[in-house]
């Protein structure tokens, strides 16, 4: 009797144990997938001469571009580049971003190999043409860039308030971006938020010219940190815009964090297909300071993603961005 007693209880023992073996096996298979993708992410904009870095389908170059010297000062003021470079002061505590004290951040951006450091360089040393420059999801940053001259197509303008009167180029958008955008400003609205623009599409000459004077205000190495070079700005693209509340206090300026508006933009503007393209503490992943006004279009499907897991589009995308040169 006491012999089946114990035989029952030495298989439902062996039963316990395969099935918790089992689990644990589930949950290294995640990990081990979580593990893959970040090391495929991490590899995307990592050093040039770390060779995992290079991005699938492409040679990797080494120019560093030169802003070109067009004076092209038609248009009106410009206020969406913000002279406050206070908040950048803290770009190299982020150049080590498995030091950060974001653990979404860290989780996508540890290395994956303990002791080796890699931090992601989002820079002018390599430089890539993007292959689709017209896609919603396009990948503009310092690495990838659009083609010279690139102009989108079906610029539209958005009924939505602006900051400024006049009918300008900064007012366009692509058609799916003006309509997303006509959509999130009624959101707001019926929240009690009322937002307006400040500028959307830039050409490259118009960027050429802000980057150019904000190099000679605030030199290179500053004017980097808040603005693009020409070829390099998603404003260029369409898809993005830059908002403020209505009566246009803190504009693009650093005294917009933490507004209301900026508050329920960072809640919201997912639902209506935009991402804040530049987080607080991922300067070094994208290459800029925290810019809670640069709204991107991106669709709702990858909105939502790098909204709700704290990513960038850096770090949504890897290496898998295409690229023509
Ligand atoms: N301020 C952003 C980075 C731009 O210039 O496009
Ligand atoms: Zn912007």
């Amino acid at each position: 009797m006491h012999k089946r007693k114990y035989i029952i209880s030495f298989v439902a023992i062996l039963l316990i144990g395969g099935a918790l073996y089992a689990g644990n096996q589930g949950n290294h298979q995640a990990e081990q997938q979580e593990q893959q993708t970040l090391i495929k992410n991490k590899s995307a904009l990592s050093k040039p001469e770390d060779k995992q870095g290079t991005p699938v389908n492409q040679n990797q170059s080494s120019q560093t571009t030169k802003p070109s010297n067009t004076n092209d000062t038609s248009n009106n003021k410009d206020t969406s580049n913000n002279k406050d470079t206070s908040k950048s002061k803290d770009t190299s505590k982020s150049n080590n971003p498995s030091k950060s004290k974001d653990t979404s951040n860290n989780k996508v951006t540890t290395p994956a190999s303990p002791g080796k450091t890699t931090s992601f360089v989002n820079s002018y040393k390599v430089e890539h043409v993007v292959a689709e420059p017209k896609s919603h999801t396009v990948l503009v940053n310092k690495t990838y860039r659009l083609p010279e001259g690139y102009v989108p197509p079906d610029l539209v303008y958005p009924n939505v308030p602006f900051t400024f009167v006049e009918k300008v180029d900064k007012r366009k958008m692509r058609k799916v971006a003006a309509g997303a955008l006509e959509k999130l400003f009624a959101g707001a609205k019926r929240d009690g938020v009322m937002l307006a623009g400040v500028s959307g599409y830039r050409s490259e000459s118009r960027q050429t010219t802000l980057y150019n004077n904000y190099v000679k205000r605030d030199g290179v190495k500053a004017a980097d940190t808040y603005s693009a070079r020409p070829g390099h700005s998603e404003h260029q693209t369409g898809l993005t815009i830059d908002v403020a509340g209505s009566n246009g206090k803190c504009a693009a300026e650093s005294c917009f964090a933490g507004t209301k508006e900026a508050k329920w933009l960072s809640k919201h503007a997912h639902e209506y297909g935009f991402i804040i393209r530049y987080p607080s503490g991922k300067d070094a992943i994208t290459g800029y300071k925290y810019e809670p006004w640069h709204l991107r279009y991106v669709g709702n499907e990858i909105a939502k993603t790098v909204t709700t897991k704290q990513i960038t589009l850096e770090q949504y995308f890897g290496n898998t961005v295409e690229v023509s040169r």
